[in-house]
């Protein structure tokens, strides 16, 4: 081939632009083990002036409004990413491209307004992602082929749905947390796809119906928090034997719960937490007995509400499936004043 000075220049350029554009930093204040500097395009082995093994790299309190593909790449040490409070809109397709010991990126508290499809894509030892504190929505497969990765926390987002195709090849997903969203409702098989789950934290939410089979093919299901949402139903088909250790129903609209539905969260059963809802008497009084009977912890750790139960107008000492028309006008005012009494696990 011939090569003019010219075209080898053109050449360096293009390998240049290839890697960084479009760019996702404009000299950007970052840290690298403690180490501060600037950088502009994207954070690679070449642009970087540290020359050690990587082990942190984090840019706090910045201007960065898109994070690229390739904003960060080549890095192959075992390293974290802090990425919080900088402002980030969007994160596109392999932002984070080609890191092989890649474990955590924290980008809570930013601006997150939308997730592209494979913005997180092919990172064999990602173990953690918080995107908590955004404004998030996300496109299918935004999560693809992330074979390590437990935890994801979207925590404080914007989000009214959640589909499952938005993760791709997540074989270890144990733990997903959808507190303070706006979900409705929890549909039927929502996460037949995602079998690992062990954890799903929902509290303060608006959900209104969770289907009776939503929960189908979660075997591990270790933790189920619906909290401080509007659940008027918890009948509810889990796997059995389940493996439930601990459910929070606390603050929701629930008056009645089944004897079938005690039994099968029973077996590994240590904290059922049911304050702050219009319990029939009926059926207060049930699960009283049922969790001493059963050494469940039925915590009452706030005690600042107004009323724990209601009698209905027909049989009102009998826990009882009922129509809205048998209870009292307004019977369900005065429960779960969430602002008076936070449960334990809120801050
Ligand atoms: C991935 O990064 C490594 C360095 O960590 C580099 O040697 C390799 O060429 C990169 N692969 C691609 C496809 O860019
Ligand atoms: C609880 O359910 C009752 C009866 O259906 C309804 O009148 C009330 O508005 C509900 N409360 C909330 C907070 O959803
Ligand atoms: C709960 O236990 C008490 C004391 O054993 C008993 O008197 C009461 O009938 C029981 N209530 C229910 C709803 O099982
Ligand atoms: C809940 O309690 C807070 C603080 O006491 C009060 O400001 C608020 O009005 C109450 N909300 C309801 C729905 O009663």
């Amino acid at each position: 081939m011939f090569k003019t000075p010219t075209t080898l220049g053109l050449l360096i350029i293009l390998k240049y632009s290839s890697q960084c554009l479009p760019p996702s930093f404009d000299n950007v204040l970052i840290t690298v083990n403690e180490k501060d500097e600037k950088i502009s395009g994207c954070i690679t082995p070449d642009t970087l002036k540290f020359k050690g093994e990587v082990a942190k790299i984090s840019a706090v309190n910045q201007n960065i409004p898109d994070l690229n593909r390739g904003a960060v790449r080549d890095i192959s040490t075992k390293f974290n990413i802090d990425f919080s409070r900088n402002n980030i809109d969007i994160i596109r397709e392999e932002a984070f491209l080609n890191l092989s010991g890649l474990e955590q990126i924290d980008l809570s508290k930013n601006n997150i307004i939308w997730i592209g499809e494979n913005a997180f894509v092919n990172l064999p030892t990602l173990r953690l992602l918080d995107l908590a504190y955004n404004k998030i929505s996300v496109s299918s497969r935004a999560f693809n082929n992330l074979p390590e990765l437990r935890v994801i926390d979207l925590s404080d987002n914007n989000l009214d749905s959640f589909d499952q195709s938005w993760f791709y090849r997540t074989p270890r997903l144990d733990s997903i947390s959808f507190r303070l969203n706006r979900l409705r409702s929890i549909p039927r098989a929502a996460f037949i796809n995602l079998p690992s789950i062990e954890y799903l934290y929902f509290h303060s939410n608006k959900i209104e119906d969770i289907h009776p089979d939503a929960f189908k093919g979660l075997r591990n299901l270790r933790l189920l928090v619906i909290s401080e949402n509007r659940v008027k139903s918890f009948e509810i088909n889990f796997h059995t034997p389940s493996e439930l250790g601990a459910v929070g129903i606390q603050f929701n609209n629930i008056t009645y719960i089944s004897d079938k539905m005690l039994e099968m969260i029973r077996p590994n059963l240590r904290s059922f937490w049911i304050t702050g809802n219009p319990w029939q008497c009926g059926c207060f009084d049930k699960l009283i007995n049922w969790s001493i009977k059963n050494r469940v912890t039925i915590s009452f750790v706030c005690l600042q509400y107004e009323y724990v139960c209601v009698y209905p107008k027909t049989n009102p000492y009998q826990c009882l499936e009922r129509e809205d028309a048998d209870f009292y006008n307004g019977f369900s005012n005065n429960f779960g004043n969430e602002t008076k009494c936070k449960p334990h696990w809120s801050k």
